[in-house]
């Protein structure tokens, strides 16, 4: 099994290792001389796709956030307003949906039982149904009108990394279709988010060079009760995962939040010493978002916090604040999630071997549920 674990203490750690291949692998042959192009889309016809007019994402757990991250690339890029619902939510509510709503379903396994039932529901009623899927031939996607695979390779730990990046990038690339297709995406955009999916392989590579600086942090930190995430824009639903992660494999309790909703409630939480990571958009490309960041980390900092920046390299802006600051390469700013999330992996693997804990077999949790 050591073998298995290609010299690794854990199958988390090793797939954590593997985002750079996971991400490389789900978007090559999808983007060919700057044009992204999915068969498996394609195979719909474009008069389907250019008549949807709304998207549900449907998913569970860490599929979940990478739906919410999805969402905002869909939008910006295909202009078709885009929500993302839990499936087990989803089938209960007596939804909206009409012939021209697309559901689209991510599920690492294909086998969860919520998502399997809100994608038969959503057929049932003559939606267009497109999943998004690691395992190929599971049941979610045979059930589906189209299937567009995430390429991350087996994932085995129970806690998701290579497959929420990989999940990422492929709603990513549906995106980029559908606003191909729909005449929403300038070639300009298009251009450059071909150029952002060239570097990414090499700029998750980087990320996955923080685990020793986070390693020291997490044994410092091996008594930590509580831990807090927050996040803007894309960086918003990158802190609901890092918090997910924490839980599920360090038993610690862990939030994450907008954090412009700080001011509304949350920032009674702050104390002295209370431990918060802070997802920071880039200072060059998202300035404005930047500098409301760094307000917030400015507020929670006043009421003692101690402040973890995750920051673009070159950004000093933030030094001042910041008791810690892991610094990321450079991305286009939709793209940060994709490297963001790495070191949050790595922090909840650190933590969990921290205290003694199984890393890829965590407590009451499993890979894949299959009961709803
Ligand atoms: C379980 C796992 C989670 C996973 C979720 C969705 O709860 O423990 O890690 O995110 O299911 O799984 P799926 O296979 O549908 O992506």
């Amino acid at each position: 099994e050591a073998a298995d674990k290609g010299g690794w203490s854990s199958f988390m750690a090793k797939e954590i290792t593997e985002q750079p291949e996971a991400v490389a692998n789900t978007f090559r042959g999808r983007v060919v001389d700057g044009r992204v192009e999915i068969p498996e889309l394609s195979a719909l016809g474009e008069e389907r796709l250019r008549e949807v007019d709304r998207i549900v994402i449907i998913a569970c757990g860490t599929a979940s956030y990478a739906g919410q991250i999805g969402a905002y690339a869909i939008e910006r890029w295909a202009r078709v307003p885009v929500e993302v619902q839990l499936s087990h939510e989803f089938r209960y509510r007596d939804p909206v949906l009409s012939p021209s709503t697309m559901v689209i379903s991510v599920s690492q396994s294909g086998e969860t039982m919520d998502t399997l039932m809100a994608v038969k529901y959503a057929k049932d009623r003559g939606v267009t149904t497109v999943s998004v899927c690691n395992t190929q031939s599971a049941t979610i996607p045979r059930e589906s009108d189209a299937a567009v695979y995430t390429h991350a390779g087996p994932e085995v730990a129970v806690a998701s990394t290579k497959a929420f990046t990989a999940q990422i990038t492929a709603l990513y690339l549906i995106g980029l279709h559908l606003g191909r297709v729909r005449g929403t995406l300038s070639p300009e955009e298009e251009a450059q988010a071909a150029s952002a999916f060239e570097q990414l392989p090499q700029a998750v590579a980087e990320a996955v060079e923080t685990h020793e600086q986070i390693a020291q942090l997490a044994h410092w930190m091996a008594d930590t009760r509580s831990v807090l995430f927050l996040g803007r824009h894309v960086g918003y639903p990158t802190a609901l995962e890092g918090a997910l992660k924490l839980k599920e494999i360090a038993y610690i309790h862990a939030e994450g939040f907008a954090a412009g909703e700080l001011k509304h409630g949350p920032i009674a939480l702050i104390d002295h010493g209370q431990p918060v990571f802070v997802l920071v958009p880039s200072p060059r490309r998202s300035p404005v978002m930047h500098s409301k960041v760094v307000s917030n980390i400015q507020e929670i900092r006043a009421r003692g916090a101690r402040v973890i920046a995750i920051v673009e390299k070159g950004d000093t802006a933030v030094l001042p604040y910041a008791d810690d600051v892991i610094r990321m390469p450079l991305t286009d700013p939709l793209f940060e999630p994709l490297v963001q999330v790495v070191p949050l992996q790595w922090f909840a693997l650190e933590l969990s071997t921290a205290k003694g804990l199984d890393v890829d077999q965590p407590r009451n949790l499993a890979k894949s549920v299959t009961v709803e």
